[in-house]
C-alpha cells in the first residue's frame, strides 16, 4: 500500500482516479480548491485539504509525506484564458511549477495531466508524441510550459516525472452545467432536457473521445512507471476520431431522440481535428482505451439519468 496525493481530486477525473487508488488499496490525500470539483465526489475515507495549488504554503510539506503525486489541478478550460489571461496561467503554470519544483525536491515522482491542445492545430494526424507542438491557445501553452519544467527538473534535480498528454475525456461525474465542460457532457444534458444542441462552427470538427476509467488506469499505470525511475510524455486516447456531426447522430440514438441542432461562429482557439496515436501508451505503459464510444455513452447517460432522479 501507498500514500498518493492526488491535487485536482475532487474533479472530474481526479475522482474517478481516487475511486481506482482507493480500490487498490492506497491511501489518498486530495488538495483541491473546489473551484470546479466537489467533495461528494470523493470516498469518504479520502483526505481534503482545501488549499489552491498557486498558493497553499504547506504544498512542500504535503508532497514530502507521499510516495506519489498525481497533478490533475488546473483550470481546465481554454475559454476561461479569454476572461482571465493570467489568472489561468497561475494556475496553469505557477501553480504545476510549485507542485513539480515540491516534487522534485522532495524526490517523489509526479505524474501530471497535460494536454493534446499543446498540438495546437497540426494538420500532421494522427499526432504522435514526436509532432511538433504548436499550441494555439494559452491553456495550451501553459500544458506544454509544464512538459518543458518537467524535462528541466529531470535534467537538475532528479526529478521523476511523466505527463499524459489526454485527448477528449468524458464519462460520469463531467458537469454539464458549465460552459467550460466536455461537450459530451453538455450534449447529453441538453438532449435529456429535450433542448436544441449549440454547435460552435460546421461540426465538423473531429474529437479522439476516451473513457474517463480507461484514463484512470492510464495515470495508475504511468505512476508505476514513473515510480520504476522512467519519465516521459503520453498521448492517452483511442486514435479514433469522430465529427460533432456524428457524435451528435450517436448520442441521439443512445437516447432515443431527434436533436434539434443550432450552428453558431466558430470559438477561438477551438481546434480543428485531434486525432491522437497511442502506440507510445501501449507499448510502454500497457494502456488501452477499452471502453469504445457507443458503450462509454451509455455508462454516461445512465450515470446522468440516475443523478437526474
Ligand atoms: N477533461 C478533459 O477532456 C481533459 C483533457 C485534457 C487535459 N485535461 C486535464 O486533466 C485535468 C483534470 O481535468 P478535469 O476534466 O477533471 O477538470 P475538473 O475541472 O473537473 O478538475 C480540476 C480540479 O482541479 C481543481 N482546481 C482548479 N484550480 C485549482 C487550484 N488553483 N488549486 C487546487 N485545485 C484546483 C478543481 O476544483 C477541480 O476539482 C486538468 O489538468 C485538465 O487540464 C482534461
Amino acid at each position: 500500500m501507498a500514500r498518493y496525493l492526488v491535487t485536482g481530486g475532487a474533479g472530474f477525473i481526479g475522482s474517478h482516479l481516487v475511486d481506482h487508488l482507493v480500490e487498490a488499496g492506497h491511501e489518498v490525500v486530495v488538495l483541491d480548491n473546489l473551484s470546479t470539483g466537489a467533495r461528494f465526489n470523493l470516498p469518504p475515507q479520502v483526505d481534503l485539504v482545501q488549499g489552491d495549488i498557486a498558493e497553499f504554503e504547506n504544498l512542500p510539506a504535503l508532497i514530502a509525506r507521499v510516495n506519489g503525486c498525481f497533478h490533475l489541478a488546473a483550470i481546465a478550460s481554454v475559454q476561461q484564458y479569454q476572461e482571465g489571461w493570467a489568472k489561468a496561467a497561475k494556475v496553469n503554470f505557477y501553480g504545476s511549477v510549485r507542485v513539480l519544483e515540491a516534487a522534485a525536491r522532495a524526490n517523489v515522482p509526479v505524474v501530471y495531466a497535460s494536454s493534446a491542445a499543446i498540438y495546437g492545430n497540426n494538420p500532421l494526424q494522427p499526432l504522435i508524441e514526436t509532432t511538433m507542438s504548436r499550441p494555439i491557445s494559452g491553456y495550451g501553452v501553459d500544458k506544454l510550459a509544464m512538459e518543458h519544467h518537467a524535462e528541466a527538473l529531470k535534467t537538475t534535480i532528479g526529478l521523476r516525472a511523466t505527463g499524459l498528454r489526454f485527448f477528449n475525456v468524458y464519462g460520469p461525474r463531467q458537469v454539464p452545467g458549465s460552459p467550460y465542460s466536455g461537450v459530451i457532457s453538455i450534449f447529453l444534458n441538453r438532449l435529456a432536457a429535450g433542448q436544441p444542441i449549440t454547435v460552435f462552427g460546421d461540426g465538423e470538427q473531429a474529437r479522439d473521445f476516451v473513457y474517463v476509467s480507461d484514463v484512470a488506469g492510464a495515470l495508475m499505470r504511468a505512476m508505476s512507471w514513473t515510480a520504476a525511475g522512467n519519465c516521459g510524455v503520453f498521448n492517452i486516447c483511442r486514435g479514433e476520431a469522430i465529427t460533432l456531426n456524428d457524435l451528435i447522430r450517436v448520442l441521439a440514438g443512445v437516447l432515443e431522440c431527434a436533436p434539434e441542432i443550432r450552428y453558431e461562429e466558430s470559438r477561438a482557439g477551438d481546434i480543428r481535428i485531434s486525432l491522437g496515436s497511442s502506440v507510445a501508451a501501449a507499448e510502454r505503459l500497457g494502456f488501452t482505451g477499452n471502453v469504445a464510444l457507443e458503450e462509454g455513452l451509455r455508462y454516461t447517460a445512465d450515470w446522468a439519468r440516475k443523478s437526474s432522479q
